[in-house]
């Protein structure tokens, strides 16, 4: 990834990684967790069994494709943010009549590169940009060159379950002004559900999302010259009833002290560092933070077991 005006990569993932091990309950930001082996091990939880979310999306997509085609009219052009593999905006690409470009917006710019190629050989009148960036903070787009029909923010498998409702609307407001009037929002929202459910989900009885929470250590050791002992770290997740959200935590099991780039930090036993929070929205709690955002409900498709919502918002008429 590129430099910009705040430093270097590697000097903004340090400083977050000390501000974040600084705070008096520890936390560490779910965007770090996207290194290539973190995308690749993303990818294996979403073929887990127990992870529900992304089969769940993906079949609610392929039934409803034309439906949701219907509304995003003809010519569309399509921003998807975390983008990964590329494989959900193929169903609506293969049901839209004549997509005119997508812009594909990720994280992790290994993973984007080949799914962009893979996309632009599978579509060869499809404009396809691709953008690496961090989609948490506002991202510069490019221009498609032909002129499309309505633009469509695409933002599938629940990834806003990782902002606070706050953060959450605060992106949806920047969705807003992304496409702009007449444009709209497609976005994949998780349900509340019973907590067994939910927790086995974020703790796999493979160990995938273990070795995938654990990895961000692995990151840190290498990148930033840290040594933690994975061995003395477990993967946690629990699901926090009263505030709608997964949490996965690293569990310190013993007293001990970190050293990342020459700066120690101090475990207690059974401390945590809080790595990811997955909020779950019913359908109304998810359409009440849209409608603050400035989007309108239009319609919304779930599964048969009401595990998972795919929402469609338009831009409201009476904002600016
Ligand atoms: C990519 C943020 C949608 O919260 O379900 C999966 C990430 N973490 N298992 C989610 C994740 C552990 C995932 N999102």
């Amino acid at each position: 990834m590129a430099s910009d005006a705040n430093g270097s990569t590697r000097e903004i993932f340090l400083s977050d990684v000390i501000g974040g091990l600084s705070k008096s309950r520890k936390r560490l930001e779910p965007k770090y967790f996207y290194d290539a082996r973190g995308a690749e091990l993303f990818n294996q939880i979403c073929q887990l069994d127990a992870y529900y979310p992304t089969r769940t999306e993906t079949g609610i997509l392929d039934t409803n494709a034309d439906d949701i085609a219907h509304y995003l009219g003809t010519d569309a052009v399509l921003v998807e943010y975390g983008a990964g593999s590329l494989e959900k905006v193929r169903i609506l690409l293969d049901a839209i009549s004549n997509p005119v470009a997508l812009i594909a917006v990720d994280i992790s710019a290994d993973q984007l590169d080949r799914a962009a190629n893979d996309v632009r050989a599978a579509y060869p009148e499809l404009e396809v940009l691709h953008v690496a960036a961090d989609f948490t903070r506002p991202v510069d787009l490019p221009e498609p060159a032909r002129v499309g029909g309505n633009p469509v923010v695409f933002f599938p498998g629940s990834t806003i379950g990782n902002f606070d409702p706050d953060d959450a609307i605060e992106f949806m407001v920047g969705a807003r002004d992304t496409v702009g009037p007449g444009g709209m929002l497609l976005i994949g929202v998780d349900l509340k559900k019973d907590s067994a459910r939910l927790e086995i989900a974020y703790d796999d009885p493979a160990g995938v999302t273990a070795a995938f929470n654990l990895n961000l250590l692995t990151r840190i050791n290498r990148e930033l010259g840290g040594d933690f002992d994975l061995d003395t770290f477990n993967h946690v997740a629990r699901y926090n009833t009263n505030l709608g959200r997964i949490e996965m935590h690293l569990k310190s099991t013993k007293a001990q002290t970190v050293t990342i780039n020459g700066q120690p930090f101090d475990f207690a036993e059974g401390e945590t560092i809080h790595t990811e929070n997955s909020y779950k929205y019913s359908i109304e709690e998810f359409q009440a933070l849209a409608e603050r955002a400035g989007f309108k409900p239009m319609q919304v498709w779930t599964d048969a077991e009401n595990l998972f919502a795919v929402h469609l918002f338009k831009v409201a008429a009476d904002t600016s």
